[in-house]
């Protein structure tokens, strides 16, 4: 992504110094754009549960880099263990946040403790090009199902919900890659960006990075993708993923599975875009062994934006003293799912389809 003519990933270490973390602080956006420096695993994490980092990649490789920043003041395998069980409490839901770790702890574990650190860099790095390199494959596999619509029409009109964009990953982003690459290409692209509340991660992410590479889109409150659908003004939906299931269902933002029953109803083709990290094989059906994030009931009673003169203020929306609940996820389940797209290919939403692309991981897990 290309800020003031400069090229960022979502994530990187610090040039001058060598060793802090740099990420653009999520909460901000799109009003601010605003650059923080983390120093150590508190202020990682910190991060990643108040979500100035989030989506699924972003917070696996971010929290690779917090491991990186554990073993600065003691590269003991005591610490690497309590850095990893520390920093994988921070989101429930993402399963890219264990991978990470979990590959963290793997390269690490056995090293002596002098070649910690630097490994534990190299690797986060790893975890980062692997990410970038992976959602660029996962836009090469996508963009033939834009081709097909723009084969027979004059516009492809996608639906996208939440933020599964490059600043939801290291780098192109996962549902946006596709949509990206057909704009780069010259095919007419137009998305309309479900709002995705209760944060909004749509009208404040996934809009501001749209505008930014110059991709037509339109903001439409969540409940408005079923009207749409129904009168021909959505050829495909494209969603990202927390996490899916060995059967193929998938962990996304709240408001998903609406979306993917009003695709059904509607004979709209319904995709969902995952790098390999997303799969977690060790679960088969979603609904009921996915662990769904409930956050806090502010973020449904209350809103956060700019006023006109320019500051940031959140304010209360909903009726003083009425409670509120905030499931941050739900689960599609793979019937409702067309298909998915990996960086190794499409596939069916189906562990027939997931083990043809992913034989290793149907093998050894
Ligand atoms: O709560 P968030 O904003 O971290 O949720 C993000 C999503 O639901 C994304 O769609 C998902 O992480 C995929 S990002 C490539």
């Amino acid at each position: 992504m290309k800020i003031d003519g400069v090229s960022y990933r979502s994530v990187w270490v610090d040039p001058e110094d060598g060793w802090s973390v740099r990420i653009f602080d999520q909460t901000r956006l799109p009003w601010a754009v605003e650059i923080l420096r983390l120093t150590d695993e508190t202020e990682v994490a910190q991060a990643i549960r108040s979500m100035q980092v989030r989506g699924a990649p972003l917070i696996g490789a971010v929290a690779a880099y917090g491991v990186a920043l554990a073993l600065r003041t003691d590269a003991s395998a005591a610490r690497l263990r309590q850095a990893v069980a520390m920093l994988g409490g921070t989101r429930p839901t993402a399963i890219n946040l264990r991978w990470a770790l979990e590959r963290m702890a793997a390269a690490l574990d056995n090293l002596p403790d002098e070649q910690r650190v630097a490994r534990a860099y190299a690797e986060a790095a790893a975890i980062c090009d692997d990410d970038a390199e992976t959602c660029r494959l996962i836009g090469m596999h996508g963009l033939p199902l834009l081709e097909e619509v723009a084969s027979r029409k004059d516009r492809v009109n996608l639906l996208t919900h939440c933020n599964a964009g490059w600043i939801a990953t290291v780098d192109w982003g996962t549902a946006l890659a596709p949509i990206y690459m057909a704009h780069d290409a010259g095919i007419p692209v137009h998305v309309w960006v479900d709002e995705t509340r209760p944060r909004n991660q749509g009208a404040a992410l996934t809009a501001w990075e749209l505008g930014r590479h110059g991709v037509p889109h339109t903001v439409i409150a969540d409940n408005a993708g079923g009207h749409l659908m129904q009168h021909g003004q959505v050829d495909l939906c494209i969603v990202g993923t927390d996490r899916v299931t060995r059967q193929g269902d998938a962990a996304n933002k709240i408001g998903t599975y609406l979306k993917a029953l009003a695709a059904r109803d509607n004979g709209v083709p319904f995709w969902v875009a995952l790098p390999h990290s997303t799969l977690d094989t060790s679960v088969s059906d979603g609904v009921r062994e996915i662990p769904i994030e409930e956050r806090s009931g502010s973020e449904v009673t209350d809103l956060t934006g700019r006023t006109v003169d320019g500051r940031i203020e959140t304010i209360r929306v909903a009726a003083e003293g009425s409670a509120a609940a905030n499931p941050a996820f739900d689960v599609t389940p793979a019937r409702l799912v067309t298909g998915l797209i990996t960086e190794r290919g499409r596939c069916a939403a189906s562990e027939a389809g997931l083990a043809a692309l992913y034989p290793e991981r149907f093998r050894s897990e």
